[in-house]
């Protein structure tokens, strides 16, 4: 939500700043800004709408911020795009996050005659900071007397037209600070200035960082003013061609593409062949796994869909049982956890705040955590008490595709692993599954061939008002992500249901050439249930579409489309199943002209509530 790139240095800073934020704008893309400073005033350029619309103007000055946008206060106009400013323009200012209590706060600050530009919450906190520098004249002690104020989530950036010095800080919303030869930069994602540097230090919650252009101050809110605190310098190891389309028409096609890829990085080092062992640690005590009497998932989203094959795999090998809640409302349910759960929290980002939320409630209720996340340092990364990296490297399309498939890989070696430490699986058992899973970058390779025929097939269904999705046992999972996958690029209506509801009350949608999607495995327990309800469906004139892995008699009298998948074991059904769903979901949005990599309302990163 929001992306946000800030630079110091010797150099113009407004194009860093731009390409910055072409490389943040998943992350929100209703409007842009960018504020320099220049002959001690400051510039400010704005606008409703893309990044690319800032290319018009270049701004001079040699410090600067900048910020796409993903509206929470007020709709995407120029005056509620970032920067902000306060009143006597010294200050810029740039949020992502929410201001809990900005109304009361834009209250308090009317009384004391501030006016207001714009209807968002961040104009709020400029403002105070004006407040409290016309008391200090000193930023960061402007800085900390503001944030003790409000109640909420940020990640900010801040300079006085005066003070040659960028001011950051962050609780709840990422930020990181680049670290150059004579310039320096702050983001919300080191992906904003990879190509200038790849030394980077990672804010924690409560810091904030006073950065110019040769040297850094990290300092905490919680500590004296006085006292600097150690954030470790780390080094960016993935490329930059990660970031970058390199040749595919839309990210989302090109994450699509690499999933043989992505998932060979999500087994390289786990999978021991000679002996059979995996490799994953789980930094749970041994007595603590074994005496597991309930393990809650905890996810929002694509990352949710994947929680459901968690607990397959787990319920399956380990027989202890499973719940998954979305994180919105597990966090808000007063959540039946203790010392002897297990909470684990998938998330691609690694940031979402109500899957955070989450994961912070778990550990006050004193339960222990687990992650299965894509970003590496990411504040859910940090807090867990153990995890799992899916290693997909840097996921840029809004819709998620190779963090699902990541995320069900990894989520097979963390039930193997349960089940291992908990004895439920004999050594054999746990070798064949491993002797599997490390087939599936060759088996997506295979599905991948089948674009063409898809592209076909995504053709006939592009016009559709509505498509269902129906799936039983591991492959509801696969439904409920194929759905979303289709809604939220294509913005054609498409449900999932557990393909046995149908009859109770969905089938009274159905009608001649309304999609159905659904699934023939040999190896799923509930090949023979799929196939009657295929029947059903059928009888009543839908257009069915099934993702199979034979064809046979029964098939070819039902199906009006098929796309082919290889044979394989139910517990990578959902691996080798979503990907001619991904691939349909892309191709019908492009029949129908849609912004696939950023659809409309939707950011990449959801980390505001
Ligand atoms: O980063 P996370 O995995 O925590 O994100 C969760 C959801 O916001 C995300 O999966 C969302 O549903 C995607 N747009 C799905 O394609």
């Amino acid at each position: 939500m929001c992306g946000i790139t800030a630079y110091v240095g010797d150099g113009q800073a407004y194009p860093y700043l731009l390409k910055g934020l072409e490389r943040l704008e998943y992350r929100g893309y209703d409007s842009a800004g960018v504020a320099t400073v220049n002959n001690g005033q400051v510039q400010l350029h704005k606008t409703p709408g893309k990044v690319e619309q800032l290319k018009s103007t270049v701004l001079p000055g040699k410090i600067g911020i900048s910020h796409t946008r993903w509206a929470t206060h007020g709709p995407p106009t120029k005056d509620n795009a970032h920067p902000h400013l306060c009143q006597t323009n010294s200050i810029a200012l740039v949020h992502n996050g929410i201001i809990e209590n900005y109304a009361q706060l834009r209250g308090q600050l009317q009384e004391k005659g501030y006016t207001f530009k714009s209807d968002t919450d961040t104009e709020v906190l400029v403002q105070l900071m004006n407040y409290y520098y016309g008391k200090t004249y000193n930023m960061e002690m402007a800085l900390r007397k503001a944030l003790h104020d409000v109640v909420g989530a940020y990640g900010i950036v801040a300079f006085h037209k005066d003070d040659p010095r960028l001011y950051a800080a962050r609780k709840g919303s990422p930020l990181v600070v680049g670290i150059g030869d004579n310039e320096n930069f702050v983001a919300s994602d080191p992906a904003a200035f990879l190509d200038s540097t790849r030394r980077v230090l990672y804010l924690e919650d409560e810091d904030i960082a006073v950065v110019s252009k040769n040297d850094y101050e990290i300092k905490s809110l919680c500590v004296g003013e006085e006292e600097c605190v150690h954030r470790t310098e780390e080094s960016i190891d993935w490329d930059l061609s990660s970031v970058e389309k390199n040749g595919f028409e839309h990210f989302m096609l090109k994450e699509i593409m690499e999933q043989p890829e992505s998932l060979k990085h999500c087994l390289a080092g786990r999978i021991d062949l000679t002996t059979g062992g995996i490799k994953v640690t789980i930094d749970l005590p041994e007595h603590f796994v074994k005496r597991l009497s309930k393990i809650s998932i905890v996810a929002c989203g694509t990352s949710s869909y994947a929680a459901y094959v968690g607990k397959y795999l787990i319920e399956k090998y380990s027989r202890i049982p499973v719940e998954v809640d979305v994180a919105s409302e597990w966090r808000y349910k007063n959540p039946i956890v203790g010392p002897e759960d297990l909470v684990i929290v998938i998330s691609q980002s690694g940031e979402t705040a109500d899957t955070l939320a989450a994961l912070r409630e778990a550990k006050k209720q004193g339960a222990r955590s687990l992650g299965v996340i894509n970003v590496v340092g990411s504040s859910m990364a940090r807090e867990v008490d153990s995890g799992i990296y899916i290693h997909a490297g840097p996921e840029i399309g809004v819709a998620s595709t190779k963090a699902f498939t990541g995320q069900v890989v990894a989520l097979n070696f963390l039930a193997l692993r349960l089940a291992e430490m908990r004895k439920d699986l004999r050594h054999e058992e746990v070798l064949l599954a491993i002797q599997e899973l490390e087939k599936t970058p060759e088996l997506v390779t295979s599905c991948l061939k089948e674009a063409p025929e898809i592209k076909e097939v995504a053709s006939q269904i592009k016009d559709a008002k509505s498509v269902f999705f129906i799936g039983r046992g591991v492959n509801l999972a696969t439904a409920m992500e194929g759905a979303l996958k289709l809604k939220e690029i294509s913005y054609i209506h498409s449900e999932f249901f557990p393909a046995g509801e149908m009859k109770h009350g969905p089938i009274a949608l159905l009608e001649p050439g309304f999609p159905v999607v659904t699934f023939v495995n040999k190896n799923d327990p509930m090949y023979e249930k799929n196939l009657s309800s295929i029947q059903e469906a059928k009888a009543r004139g839908a257009f069915i579409i099934a993702v199979a892995d034979h064809v046979d008699a029964v098939l070819t009298s039902n199906a009006d489309a098929i796309l082919h998948v290889p044979t394989v074991p139910d517990i990578l059904q959902p691996i080798i199943n979503v990907i001619p769903l991904q691939l349909l979901a892309y191709y019908v949005a492009l029949a129908r002209g849609c912004e696939i990599d950023q659809p409309r309302n939707l950011a990449k990163s959801v980390t505001v509530e």
